[in-house]
């Protein structure tokens, strides 16, 4: 949802002390983590949304692919998963069981099971995952710890948001989106098994709230400055036509609103690139700040590993914002 929305919402809610809780929402973090009794770091995340696609296998796998993105995002290892599930009875169970099979499909290429989970009748379907992870205390990536001098990478391309609202506006076509659909279904664990071999200092998942929103919360708490170059982001066929003519989801409008006053540039108000920036991301990519002597080997060994749009998209400087050139 809208995040100046959100911020209301969350606003006052009572909480208890407790020093095993290590990551919640504070630092609006990727999934909350907590140490268990046996020292182990339980980390867990819930993720649902709405049909980004028409068919419901794939909008099963990419909703799942997203659900554990959050845990790759963290450098964690998931456990196992539990559905939640809002199917309007007016649609036939099969439909229903594609959406579940596309979600047990990911479950199963990330090596877990699907133990259980929730289902209701809704007018609107939503589908998501909780998954449940273990990290490594000395090495679990958070949004903070980003330093002046990082270089940040992105590993997928930016504007599933403007594609999907096209598709579901039927000014593209499913095949105009195939690339798009085929990089939501994609997990993100290939990134994080490349990025681990490096000395990775903070990382989140591009989704809802965009590029800027989820780097902005890097930027703050790791208190710096990202300077992003608009030109070296990578993004899919089609998007930068459809963002530049207006064609785009309520999501990115919300998130460009949230960022006014912590975003600067000298780009044309109605830049399709800086629209893409701001664009509500479904499974995204990782976006990670890591030292400016590892980042052309990070890149190489992303492209190498089948992320062919990796890309160093911006730097770290001292200071605070951002700033798009
Ligand atoms: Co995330
Ligand atoms: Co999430």
């Amino acid at each position: 949802m809208d995040p100046a929305v959100l911020d209301q919402i969350l606003s006052g809610l009572p909480t208890l002390p407790d020093k095993n809780l290590l990551l919640s929402f504070g630092n609006r973090d990727d999934a909350a983590v907590y140490r268990l009794p046996s020292g182990d770091l339980l980390v867990q995340t819930l993720d649902f949304f709405t049909p980004v696609v028409d068919d419901p296998y794939d909008y099963g796998a990419i909703a799942a692919a997203n659900s554990l993105s959050d845990i790759y995002a963290m450098n964690g290892q998931p456990l196992f998963a539990l559905n939640i599930c809002c199917f309007p009875k007016t649609v036939p169970w099969q439909i229903w069981n594609d959406v579940m099979r596309g979600g047990a499909d990911k479950a199963v290429e990330a090596g877990i099971n699907i133990a259980g989970g929730h289902t209701i009748e809704d007018s609107e379907p939503k589908y998501g995952l909780v998954v449940s992870g273990i990290i490594d205390e000395n090495n679990y990536w958070s949004n903070e710890g980003a330093k002046p001098g990082d270089m940040l990478i992105l590993t997928k391309p930016l504007g599933t948001g403007v594609l999907t609202t096209a598709l579901k506006n039927e000014v593209i076509t499913p095949d105009d989106a195939s690339v798009a659909i085929e990089y939501m279904k994609m997990l993100n664990s290939t990134a994080q098994q490349v990025l681990n071999g490096f000395e990775v200092h903070a990382c989140t998942d591009i989704t809802g709230n965009g590029l800027l929103g989820h780097g902005s919360e890097i930027a703050k708490v790791s208190k710096v400055k990202f300077v992003i170059e608009s030109e070296r982001v990578p993004v899919f066929d089609g998007a930068f036509e459809l963002a530049a003519a207006g064609k785009l989801p309520g999501g990115s409008r919300a998130n460009r609103i949230y960022l006014r006053n912590y975003v600067e540039t000298k780009l044309p108000e109605n830049s399709g690139a800086l629209w893409l920036l701001y664009d509500a991301q479904t499974s995204g990519g990782l976006f990670c700040a890591l030292p400016a002597s590892q980042a052309e080997e990070a890149v190489r060994k992303l492209q190498m590993a089948g992320l062919a749009r990796s890309s160093i998209i911006g730097r770290v400087e001292s200071g605070n914002g951002i700033e798009v050139l």
